[in-house]
């Protein structure tokens, strides 16, 4: 995070905590393209056991871990479905095509909102007419979506919709840790909805490095094959590893904090009517349609005043809480905000 500044743009900008860096530092290490990392081989295990499947394979960021699995679901050629908003095909740069050979069609962007009917009705058969679908992706939460979860209903719905369709089903857990404690849905519930999840301790679990592929051991022999092939075999990455047990031990529970922290600032900026949906976890989306300054203005005038936000769009906002930002820092950001928009 910046000195100085309430750094409120995403929850990847943590640093380690002084009990993480120890944990780093005493880690056992090894190998880890030979299998011989200990403290990756138990992340991995952990990990595995906490979403009730068989493996899960240590990577080092989000976006690998979500291609490593599409990369399992969809043959080349073949048909992803997931919402135009979703990170994997929003901020992968392509890589479900460029290395997947990997199609991708989408339902219209709402959030958290999915409609398994809608996506039942996407869904194309195998045959040689049409690209069929293989695979359909969520996000959980959903980060364009303001940080909505998902139910568990729906996503019930969608595992039917799934099997009925004989197509398979992917999350993108980067903040499944935020649902679990938002919703009180246990991590395995999640976990026995889907082929294939991706999870990351570098968001609001704080770790600097790391994400994982969860599933069925055959699919992870396989998805260790394609992480090496990406670039993505690491060596003594027990180290960071190491960071990642740490967070999982100390950080998730917490992360009712954060929601919190967002909660208070979306009451303090509701008033000026641009909170864009409604706050379930850490983001805050503004809409600024009706507000005086656009994103770039309003960011611009907050760095200005020591508070830093993302810009989505000329008129959308986000903001995001996190463990790097203190309470008092959160009623400083409020007040510096609502200051900006009532001007
Ligand atoms: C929902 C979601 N999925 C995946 C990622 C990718 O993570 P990484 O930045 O580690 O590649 C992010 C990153 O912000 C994300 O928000």
């Amino acid at each position: 995070m910046a000195e100085n500044l309430i750094d409120l743009r995403s929850d990847t900008v943590t640093r380690p905590t002084s009990g993480m860096r120890e944990a780093m530092a005493a880690a056992e290490v090894g190998d880890d393209v030979y299998g011989e990392d200990p403290t990756v081989n138990a992340l991995e295990a952990e990990v595995a056991a906490l979403f009730g499947h068989e493996a899960a394979l240590f990577c080092p960021t989000g976006s690998m871990a979500n291609q490593i699995a599409l990369q399992l679901l969809v043959p080349p050629g073949a048909e992803l479905l997931c919402d135009a908003d979703a990170h994997v095909i929003t901020y992968e740069m392509g890589a479900a095509a460029a290395y997947g050979g990997i199609t991708s069609r989408t339902w219209s962007a709402v959030g958290a909102d999915v409609d398994p009917d809608v996506v039942a009705g996407m869904i194309r058969p195998d045959g040689y007419w049409a690209v069929p679908t293989r695979a359909i992706a969520v996000e959980q939460t959903h980060n364009r979506g303001g940080g909505g979860v998902i139910s568990l209903d729906t996503l019930r719905r969608l595992r039917r919709v799934a099997d009925e369709a004989q197509v398979a089903l992917h999350c993108d857990g980067a903040r499944i840790w935020h649902a679990h404690v938002a919703d009180g849905v246990p991590l395995a519930t999640y976990g026995g909805l889907f082929d294939t999840l991706s999870v990351c301790l570098s968001k609001g679990l704080g770790a600097p490095v790391g994400s994982l592929v969860v599933g069925a051991a055959d699919k992870i022999e396989r998805a260790r094959v394609i992480r090496k092939r990406m670039g993505g075999g690491m060596r003594q990455a027990g180290i960071l590893a190491a960071a990642g047990r740490y967070a999982l031990a100390h950080h998730i529970d917490r992360l009712a904090e954060d929601h919190a922290k967002a909660a208070r600032l979306a009451e303090a900026i509701a008033p000026f009517g641009v909170l864009a949906a409604p706050v379930r976890t850490n983001l805050v989306p503004l809409d600024l349609t009706k507000a005086s300054l656009d994103a770039p203005t309003l960011a611009a005038a907050a760095r200005a005043e020591g508070v830093l936000i993302s810009v989505l769009g000329p008129r959308t906002a986000r903001l995001v809480t996190h463990m790097d930002v203190p309470d008092p820092a959160i009623d400083q950001a409020a007040t510096t905000l609502t200051h900006l928009l009532r001007a």
